[in-house]
This record gives C-alpha cells, sequence and structure tokens, in this order.
C-alpha cells in the first residue's frame, strides 16, 4: 500500500457561498450560470490535479436566499457538461433522496459515470430545507429520523439497480443475433416501506461498477449512515480540536460496522485565503469578511435553523433559545451555532459574525496554509479537503503556490493514479453481487 496521500475536492460554487461575495471587486456575478466560467474553474483544477469537482444543491429558495441559491445550475447537468471537457477529475453532485425517485437517480448516475469514463459520485442528502416540500406537491417534509430511514433504503435500491447488469452481460453477437446473455441481467423486485421497484435498470453497469458515495450528516442519525454507507464525508468545522474528535469518531464507527476505517474519507470543506505576505493575506481577509453585513450573517446562520427569522431578537443581548427551529432541520451546524455562542457567552451579533465569517488555521502565505492542511491530515483530523473560493482566480493562486509545496513534501499526487475516480481514491470497482454469488455458487 502507497503512503497516505490528501484528497483535494474543488466545490463549484460559482458565485459564492456568502451572500454578498459577489460584491468583491474580483468576482464574477454572474458565474453561476456561466459555463465557460465552470469549464475553465474545472480545467485549472484538473491541471492541479484535484481529485473531484463538488456541485452542492438544495430544491428550494425565498428572496433571502444566497445569491448562489437563487440562480445555479442543477447538477447533473452541470457534471454532464464538464465530463464532456475534463479527463480525470471526478464529478461529484448533491441529488435530494427525499425528492428523487430512485430508479432515476441510479439512471443519471450511472449515465455521468459512461459519459465521464467512470468518474460520477454521488453525495447523497436528505435535504433540511422544510420549504422543499412544497416544491415537490407535498404540505410536509420528512422528520429528521425518517429522512435517514429513507436514505437508507433509498440508496439500498440505487445500489441496486447499478447491479442489474453483469459486467459482461452485453454480448453483441451479430452473428448469432445474441445482443444480451439473459444469464446475466436481474430484477431487483424491492419492496420496502418508503419504495417498491421492479428494475432492471435501463443501462449497463458503469464504468466504476458502483458510483462513489458521499455523504455529509453530522447528528447521531446522519454519522452513522455516513459512516455505515459511504465513501467519503463532508465536514463544515473549522476548529481542529472538534475536527479531530469528529474523525475519530466516524472512524470509530465505520469500524464498528465491519468496514475498513482507511476506505472512508473524512473532508472538510474550507476557504484558504492566500497572500505572498502574512499581511497581504490579512488584508484579503479582511476585505472578504467586510462584504458580510450584520444582515447577511444572521441569514447566513439562519439556513441551518430553517430560515429562522434571526431579525426579530435585539442583537446585543445573548443568543437566543431557537434550538428548536433547528430540530427538522440541520442538526449539526445550528448545533455548531448553539455551542459557539454558549461556551463563548456571546450575544446574538458577535455569534453571527464568528459563525458567517470564522478567522481559520487556513489564513496565511502558501507556506502557512500548506503546514494548516498538513496539520489537519498528519493530527488526524481529516482524510483532505474540498476547497471552496469563489473568486476566479483564487483557485489558481492555490493551485500554483500551495498545492506545489504538498506535492514537494510527498503529501499529494503529481499525476493521477489511473482513470477513474475510484482509481484515484484508491478504492476498488466493487464486485457485481450477482456476479459474486455466481462465482460463489461454483
Ligand atoms: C461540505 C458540505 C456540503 C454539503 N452539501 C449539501 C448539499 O449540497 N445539499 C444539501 O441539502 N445538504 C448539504 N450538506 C448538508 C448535509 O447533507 C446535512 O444535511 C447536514 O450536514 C446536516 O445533517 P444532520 O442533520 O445529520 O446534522 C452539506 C454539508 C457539508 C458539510
Amino acid at each position: 500500500m502507497g503512503a497516505r496521500r490528501l484528497k483535494l475536492g474543488f466545490m463549484m460554487h460559482g458565485n459564492g457561498t456568502g451572500w454578498g461575495d459577489w460584491r468583491h471587486p474580483a468576482a464574477h456575478p454572474g458565474a453561476s450560470t456561466d459555463f465557460g466560467y465552470y469549464r475553465r474553474q474545472a480545467q485549472v483544477a484538473e491541471a492541479a490535479k484535484f481529485d473531484f469537482l463538488f456541485v452542492a444543491d438544495s430544491v428550494h429558495i425565498t428572496p433571502k436566499s444566497s445569491p448562489h441559491y437563487l440562480n445555479r445550475f442543477e447538477p447533473l447537468t452541470i457534471l454532464s457538461a464538464l465530463a464532456a471537457v475534463t479527463d480525470r477529475i471526478g464529478l461529484v453532485g448533491t441529488l435530494t433522496v427525499s425528492y428523487a425517485e430512485p430508479y432515476n437517480v441510479a439512471r443519471q448516475f450511472a449515465s455521468l459515470d459512461h459519459i465521464s469514463g467512470g468518474r460520477a459520485g454521488w453525495n447523497v442528502v436528505t435535504s433540511w430545507l422544510e420549504g422543499s416540500a412544497r416544491n415537490f406537491s407535498r404540505d410536509k417534509h420528512y422528520d429528521h429520523a425518517t429522512r435517514y430511514r429513507l436514505a437508507a433504503e433509498h440508496l439500498d435500491v440505487v445500489q441496486g439497480l447499478w447491479d442489474s447488469w453483469e459486467d459482461d452481460a452485453l454480448v453483441h453477437d451479430k452473428a448469432s443475433g445474441r445482443f444480451f446473455d439473459p444469464e446475466k441481467l436481474h430484477r431487483l423486485d424491492h419492496r420496502g416501506p418508503f419504495f417498491q421497484v421492479e428494475g432492471p435498470l435501463n443501462i449497463a453497469r458503469s464504468p466504476q461498477g458502483q458510483p462513489v458515495i458521499f455523504q455529509a450528516g453530522a447528528s447521531e442519525d446522519g454519522r452513522n449512515f455516513a459512516a455505515a454507507r459511504s465513501d467519503a464525508i463532508f465536514v463544515q468545522d473549522d476548529d481542529l480540536l472538534s475536527a479531530r474528535a469528529y474523525y475519530a469518531d466516524v472512524k470509530r464507527r465505520a469500524a464498528g460496522f465491519g468496514r475498513n476505517p482507511a476506505d472512508l474519507f473524512v473532508l472538510p470543506g474550507l476557504r484558504p485565503v492566500i497572500g505572498s505576505t502574512e499581511e497581504e493575506a490579512e488584508r484579503k481577509y479582511r476585505d472578504f469578511i467586510a462584504l458580510t453585513s450584520i444582515e447577511d450573517a444572521l441569514l447566513i446562520m439562519a439556513r441551518s435553523f430553517n430560515e429562522h427569522d434571526f431579525s426579530q431578537y435585539d442583537l446585543d443581548a445573548p443568543f437566543p433559545e431557537v434550538e428548536r427551529f433547528a430540530q427538522n432541520s440541520n442538526r449539526s451546524t445550528s448545533g455548531r451555532v448553539i455551542r459557539l455562542a454558549r461556551e463563548g457567552n456571546l450575544t446574538l451579533r458577535e455569534t453571527a459574525q464568528r459563525f458567517a465569517t470564522p478567522r481559520t488555521d487556513f489564513v496565511g502565505t502558501p507556506e502557512q496554509v500548506a503546514d494548516a492542511f498538513e496539520r489537519w491530515f498528519l493530527e488526524p483530523a481529516a482524510d483532505g479537503f474540498v476547497y471552496n473560493n469563489s473568486l476566479p482566480d483564487e483557485l489558481s493562486v492555490f493551485a500554483e503556490t500551495v498545492i506545489p509545496i504538498l506535492q514537494d513534501r510527498g503529501l499529494f499526487r503529481r499525476e493521477y493514479e489511473g482513470t477513474t475516480f475510484r482509481d484515484s481514491l484508491g478504492l476498488a470497482k466493487p464486485v457485481n453481487r450477482h456476479t459474486s454469488r455466481r462465482i460463489a455458487a461454483e
């Protein structure tokens, strides 16, 4: 086995994660629906040997949603277009199990895996915005526990459908007129509490066999689901100590589910700010946070409390009692906000500012940012990172200054290991379940 290496993803967030990012002098406000922008960024990331591109998603907006959420591409559509203009980089997209039929999801990711020559990854989310229900002809969003039960069954169905065809089922024998071997085509016949799906899927097994699975749940149910079922976990954490605790916890859970913990990658998302000197990095960081007004900071925070209206509270009073608004929403992020407020005895204003514009370890010169990556990686608090910065030129700065340092230290690849996303991650292609059964019976 080779040395442990960092995994790197690039979060393609068009014009930014914040509310004010698009107002930065270097920002491209129309980026979120500009294919040329996505293509250029994807190619820069691939030339830098990133493991994957990530396109996040949600399915409900209000006029208070952030600019990128208001106007963005559907993930599978943009990833299919990017598949055609890249060769090696993984293509990971979010699709919610709460509002998508597993048959369609299986087809879409199998198609992306074929189109891209084996580079598809699915970020399995359950969605935490209650308003999503109203876009899908439902009155009510599923509750938190139900969502994770549904997610497990949904994933069972999708992965079952991906094995509909054994790898060598399509024989294409022109002489005999035999297009496929019927012994190697399998119905699923799934009947569960949420889904009844007969199958088989109408597309052959894809190059990776099973596209790579990502997850990001951090509540109790979320951690168990991610540890049991995913190949990689996204984390939102900018504090090394809590990231280390989370890392140890999900690896322990993975081992408890009978898995090799090394096959599960824990990937915090972060936004490095790089300057040629410390002063320049600090200035860039300050320019960036100046774009986030207190009103924006309240909205950023509100997102994990089901878009609760924080403007009704006194900004300079202690952080209000709002836990109940997060129960059916994003429990991990809202929990982090509440802990931050309680532990630091903070007012609402202070909590929102610290949460929305954290001062992380990843602000500094290229050496300092590389040091922070290395520290988190060796701790270990991470197996890699999801880099996120929407200013168009910052990705190139990162690629040209930080990545070479990580390569020189032996922490990051210089060349892709193979052709598929699984090759990059060092994950074997799973044997089709029906083929395994046949081999076992022989
Ligand atoms: C880096 C990262 C990316 C995420 N991307 C999405 C996404 O694209 N769509 C979505 O609905 N949720 C996304 N989530 C949220 C998770 O899917 C999940 O809802 C959240 O972590 C709360 O889960 P919990 O209630 O189990 O704590 C993301 C989370 C993280 C940390």
